[in-house]
């Protein structure tokens, strides 16, 4: 359906307005009384195989919406109705803020893929707090960034002012230190500046909410060694968990017409690399520390990959965008199927799987 109907009629508009129409019917659709849940109920019902219960919050699938889609968490209640696990709302910035000019949001349909330099555009802080005040039926968690005006030296203020407006209203809290599209935000991965920003952020977390989670999103696009050392850190500083990864810079093998745009590329050609990155980092963690992969997810085969070397979750964006609303519900249904083959009863056990020695 999607395929053949909605997804030719939203691509012959440009990128960003076919999201923005998507996004607010989306949001429309949830405030219509009991349309999120009949929606829910043909979609959201994972497989009990898919449930896991990690940092206290019950998770009825590992998938996950990726941060970046819902920026002010406008549409929650619809993302969950259609059998996403827990979703990633922002990136939000303490502060409003309009973003880069646009056109800003490329797709490459060759390559299944996206080119972003939104630039965290985003109604701030207090706005979100407001949208996410209330009920919800997964867990929620709020990706923070830093305000482009504000000086690195200054960053950590931003995301601690972000903590104290949203503590009481989110599930978790996700360290986006990787966007490409804010200038010198990724000199904050670097280890020594890391540790002091996730300590920074968990103190403030602790004195409100001690059981959030709060997790640090990683880049693709780091030497092997300074993405050892920045995991490392970020696992010394007490973080708990990982994302791995953001967009990458790279360009490797494109042919999709836009691909000289600026920005971060996301889709297929960032899978086998964010696959790599996550065996990597349940290597290094030694498999203590709960991973999320995400990076070019479009099936339930390329989720479970990602498992099997050691995500305990998983989150996809740009394969919405190709796939349409039904692709978390037969991602869910591929996964259950999956571990059934492989003689599993819970999702659990296939985490790592093929990275144990
Ligand atoms: C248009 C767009 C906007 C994004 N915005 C954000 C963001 O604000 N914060 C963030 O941490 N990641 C952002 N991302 C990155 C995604 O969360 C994800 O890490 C990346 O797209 C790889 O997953 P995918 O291949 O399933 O899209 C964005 C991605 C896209 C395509």
């Amino acid at each position: 359906m999607y395929a053949r109907f909605a997804r030719p009629l939203l691509f012959r508009l440009e990128a960003e307005r076919a999201h923005h129409l998507a996004l607010g019917g989306a949001a429309l659709a949830g405030r219509l009384p009991g349309l999120t849940a009949l929606i829910a109920g043909q979609l959201a019902r994972p497989d009990p195989s898919l449930m896991q219960t990690l940092w206290g919050q019950r998770l009825s699938s590992p998938l996950g919406l990726a941060a970046g889609l819902d920026k002010n968490a406008e549409a929650v209640p619809v993302f969950t109705a259609l059998g996403f696990g827990f979703v990633e709302v922002g990136t939000v910035t303490p502060r409003p803020q309009p973003g880069n000019p646009q056109p800003r949001l490329f797709r490459l349909p060759e390559d299944a893929a996206l080119i972003n330099r939104m630039g965290f555009n985003n109604a701030g802080a207090d706005h979100m707090a407001r949208a996410l005040h209330g009920g919800r039926h997964a867990p929620v968690w709020v990706n923070l960034g830093k305000n482009k005006q504000t000086p690195n030296e200054q960053a950590a203020e931003d995301y601690l002012q972000s903590v104290r407006l949203l503590a009481a209203y989110a599930d978790g809290f996700v360290i986006n230190v990787s966007s490409p599209n804010t200038p010198g935000l990724r000199s904050l991965q670097a280890a020594d500046e890391l540790a002091e920003l996730v300590g920074a952020v968990l103190s403030e977390v602790r004195a409100r909410r001690p059981a959030l989670p709060v997790l640090v999103k990683l880049s693709p696009d780091m030497q092997e060694a300074d993405f050892a050392a920045s995991v490392d850190a970020a696992a010394a500083a007490g973080v708990s968990g990982l994302i791995v990864s953001n967009t990458t810079l790279s360009r490797e093998g494109l042919r999709g017409v836009r691909r000289a745009e600026a920005g971060g590329l996301s889709g297929r050609p960032l899978e086998a690399r964010s696959t790599a990155l996550i065996a990597q980092s349940y290597r290094l963690t030694a498999g203590k520390l709960p991973i999320v992969g995400v990076g070019g997810v479009s099936s339930a085969q390329d989720a479970y990959r990602k498992i099997r070397v050691g995500a305990s979750l998983v989150e996809l964006y740009t394969a919405l965008i190709y796939a349409g609303p039904t692709l978390p519900a037969r991602i869910n249904a591929g996964l259950a199927g999956l571990l059934r083959r492989d003689g599993l009863t819970q999702v659990g056990e296939a985490v790592g799987a093929d990275v144990r020695d």
